[in-house]
């Protein structure tokens, strides 16, 4: 019988390793959005405040960086938040979709999480920076995106995490190779909704 088809070992294991730094459960009370502990470089920064602003936020930054402050709260803005974006860890208490992504579907870094980790892929993206794209260009839930040079498929996962569409090309059939199993052997953490 296999035990783990519904991921049931692999969420086990992933409560196990929520001491690793990078899913520290810590973070500020006082804070409308806090920063995800791996986002350290100005440029992630960036990307955090034009995927927010993209996503509707008005806010300010306070606390050394890493605290953000909203002027226009809303349950349907905080859904938003929660669902899409990619650089935070927390909305108000509520721990965001993708921090549950990384933290229970993690393999042996932060950014190799699901089936990111398959082949060691010199050329890669960055996982995290692409869904930050995705988000920042405006793509929403049943649009396309078209990538023509889709190397070993980070966008074609990411676009799915997000319900995004994606046609990719690759000249290199292992490249084709690579993005038809990342995306088609993936089982990915959903959060339950409420309605
Ligand atoms: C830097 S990699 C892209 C990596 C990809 N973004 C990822 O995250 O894995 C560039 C890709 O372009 C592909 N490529 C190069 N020339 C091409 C061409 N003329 N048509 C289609 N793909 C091409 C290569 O095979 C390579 O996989």
């Amino acid at each position: 019988m296999i035990t783990n088809r519904k991921g049931e070992i692999m969420l086990k294991k992933a409560e196990e390793v929520s001491q690793f730094w990078a899913y520290d459960l810590s973070y500020s009370k006082n804070s409308d959005l806090t920063l995800l502990d791996n986002a350290q470089f100005i440029y992630e920064l960036s990307l955090a405040e034009l995927e927010i602003r993209v996503l509707g936020a008005d806010f300010k930054i306070t606390n050394g960086l890493r605290e953000f402050k909203l002027n226009n709260k809303s349950k349907e803005l905080d859904d938003r938040i929660i669902k899409r974006s990619s650089y935070f860890k927390t909305v108000g208490q509520t721990f965001i979709d993708y921090f549950h992504i990384i933290q229970k579907n993690r393999t042996r870094s932060v950014n190799q999480y699901l089936t990111h980790w398959i082949y060691p892929y010199k050329g890669k993206f960055h996982p995290q920076m692409i869904r930050a794209l995705l988000n920042i260009i405006g793509l929403k839930e049943g649009d396309t995106v078209f990538e023509p040079f889709s190397g070993s498929g980070t966008t074609a996962l990411e676009s799915q995490l997000l319900g995004i569409n994606f046609i990719g090309i690759d000249i290199s059939p292992l490249c084709v190779l690579q993005g038809k199993v990342k995306t088609k052997s993936v089982y990915a953490w959903k959060r339950k909704r409420e309605g």
